[in-house]
């Protein structure tokens, strides 16, 4: 949801703020921008459209010695991704690039305005860098300035992460940061980095600040200043590497491609011999606890909804699910017995924070599960729990959403032990289970072949049923929504009972039904349904370890003793198959059009 960066040295500036634009293109690619200051001219480019763009259009833009810059990477909320629109926005003598919403803006443009400012965009932004030339009218000194822009930050209603540079202060980027993220980093030589995220810093910086909500600042190559506190560096490890395709064709595959790995890690101390443990959850915290309610998004809500039926089942305690944009609004009753979950890859995402933000102000306890160490999330909750999926750069989430699946399945058998639902057995059994998983997900590959040869003759039609019982509901929920975020064909996850209440409706030749048909949880229930879509027509591709004589294809998967192990088998599967016809339609898979990575705003 936009990526800002800001470079303070003396390496060549535009190759270090497009390097880091780069690392954050996931954000957001309608527009990207840079505005360069060296001997106090400054130097801005702008244009439509991904990074590729602005750097063709830089290309015999070169800067040497010292300098400052600041740079953004756009998704468009206010305004159409056109040049006009796009960051960084220019006063007379100013310029400035910003991450979030500015809720007041229309107030105070029309105030501006009235005083004969003229804007050139429709952006939110544009207000922040008149404003402050208004507040920075008489300021000389740098002092002066700082005070120009907190006067100007104190005016603003919302979320924000802003840069702004100054030919009045020409070694100088102020800095400001409330709801959206902002990480400062610095090295050895002297020089300062800002991110929206680590990513860009890795390799660059050796220690990083990330910064609290509410603080303002100055840089310059001589000092670092914040308000109301100092900020605290940490040092930043991470490896680059990491973070780039190693040959695969997107990230998207990459990170399908790497589950199995991944997965090992999220269970690394958590997923012991015969048993299970978590040590972000002390006894204390827990005491009291009856209940459990979980908030989350897209995707993350989808893992949310799947533990529902895990921790029902085993733990017998009640769980309620909720997708925190709704929830926010509903004036939620919340009960000082409720431990109160919420889930994100990012850790950054609006919705989610404010219900996180709700319910610690209603006294319950708080449990983040999280893939972002650092991010407001993970600050804000009383506790956390890390997934441990490494950097996701694919827009649509493949492995942040197994290692969510499967901290859960953990949480589930965890609170299960501790309130003596289940035995030490089942406890063993379980874990024996668990442990299998990243094998699973390594087996499951093997149908990328398959799933490229079905992806031909699924991409017409009016459109897709992903349809399974119990937790393959989520799971079908799941893959409707990988399948229409990347390829943009219309596809509803369903619950497979459901169908005959409405939907079957639809079902024709032209109707395709992906059927999760797992041998381990309620099989023939659901294959009753799927002879219901088979009888009217509908094109089946059955998800099974056992050929189904009505579907018209197949993909058939490893038979396994635990319907998790088919879950996560037939996830891999719709993974692969949304990519493939996505690929085949000649999407960029990595950033679909009108996404972005992290939704920082409501
Ligand atoms: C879909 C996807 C989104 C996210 C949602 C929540 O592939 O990635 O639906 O799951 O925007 O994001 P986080 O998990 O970062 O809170």
């Amino acid at each position: 949801m936009c990526g800002i960066v800001g470079y303070i040295g003396s390496k060549e500036i535009k190759h270090e703020l497009i390097e880091g634009l780069r690392e954050l293109e996931y954000r957001g690619y309608d527009s990207a921008g840079i505005a360069v200051m060296q001997h106090g001219n400054i130097q801005a480019f702008k244009a439509v459209g991904k990074l590729n763009n602005l750097e063709e259009k830089t290309r015999n833009f070169e800067t040497s010695g010292p300098g400052i810059g600041i740079g953004h990477t756009r998704w468009a909320t206010h305004g159409k991704p056109t040049e006009l629109n796009a960051h960084p926005h220019m006063g007379q003598y100013s310029y400035v690039v910003h991450n979030g919403i500015i809720e007041n803006y229309r107030e105070i443009k029309s105030m501006l305005e009235g005083e004969g400012v003229h804007f050139l965009s429709q952006t939110d932004t544009e207000v922040i860098v008149h404003l402050f030339e208004k507040e920075a009218a008489d300021a000389e000194d740098a002092e002066a300035l700082f005070k120009a822009f907190k006067h100007t930050i104190e005016q603003l209603d919302g979320a924000y992460a802003v840069l702004l540079i100054t030919q009045k202060a020409p070694e100088t980027i102020f800095f400001a940061r409330k709801g959206s993220p902002m990480i400062i980093g610095r090295n050895s030589e002297g020089e300062i980095y800002f991110a929206s995220s680590d990513a860009p810093l890795i390799g660059k910086a050796e220690e990083v600040a990330y910064m609290e909500d509410g603080v303002i600042g100055y840089a310059t190559p001589d000092a670092i200043h914040a308000e109301p506190d100092h900020l605290e560096f940490v040092p930043l490890s991470g490896d680059k590497l990491s973070a780039q395709k190693g040959g695969f064709r997107f990230f998207m595959e990459k990170e399908i491609y790497e589950q199995y790995q991944v997965m090992s890690d999220t269970m690394i101390g958590r997923v012991l011999d015969e048993d299970v443990a978590f040590e972000e959850l002390s006894n204390d915290f827990l005491e009291g606890i009856e209940r459990i309610k979980i908030c989350a998004c897209g995707t993350s809500y989808h893992a949310a909804l799947t533990s529902s039926y895990l921790f029902e089942r085993q733990a017998r305690m009640p769980v309620n699910v909720e997708i925190a944009s709704e929830f926010r609004y509903k004036e939620p009753l919340l009960n000082p017995d409720t431990l109160f979950i919420v889930i994100s890859q990012s850790g950054e995402t609006a919705d989610t924070l404010e219900a996180l933000r709700m319910a610690k102000e209603a006294g319950l306890k708080t449990l983040a599960i999280c893939n972002v160490d650092n991010s407001s999330i993970v600050r804000m909750a009383d506790t956390s729990i890390l997934t441990r999926a490494g950097i996701e750069k694919g827009v649509a989430s493949t492995k942040a959403f197994a290692t969510q699946t499967m901290v859960l399945w953990m949480l589930s058998l965890f609170f299960a032990k501790r309130r003596g639902s289940v035995d030490a057995k089942t406890v063993a059994t379980e874990t024996s289970f668990m442990h299998q998983v990243p094998r699973v997900l390594k087996e499951a590959l093997d149908v990328h072949e398959k799933c490229k040869r079905l992806s031909k003759r699924y991409l017409h039609g009016h459109g897709f049923f992903f349809i399974g019982r119990d937790i393959f509901y989520p799971l079908a929920l799941e893959g409707a929504l990988k399948l229409k975020e990347i390829s943009y064909l219309h596809a509803e996850g369903y619950p497979a009972g459901e169908m005959k209440h409405g939907p079957i409706a639809l079902a024709d030749a032209e109707l395709f039904t992906v059927a999760l048909m797992p041998k381990t949880i309620l099989y023939d229930k659901t294959k009753s349904n799927v002879e219901e879509l088979s009888a009217r027509d509908s094109t089946i591709l059955s998800i099974s370890p056992e050929m189904f004589e009505l579907a018209d294809d197949f993909i058939l998967t490893h038979p396994h003793a635990h319907p998790m192990l088919e879950f996560f088998e037939m996830m891999v599967v719709e993974q692969l198959l949304a990519m493939e016809i996505a690929i085949r339609l000649g999407n960029d898979v990595d950033m679909p059009r009108n996404l972005a990575k992290s939704v920082t705003v409501e």
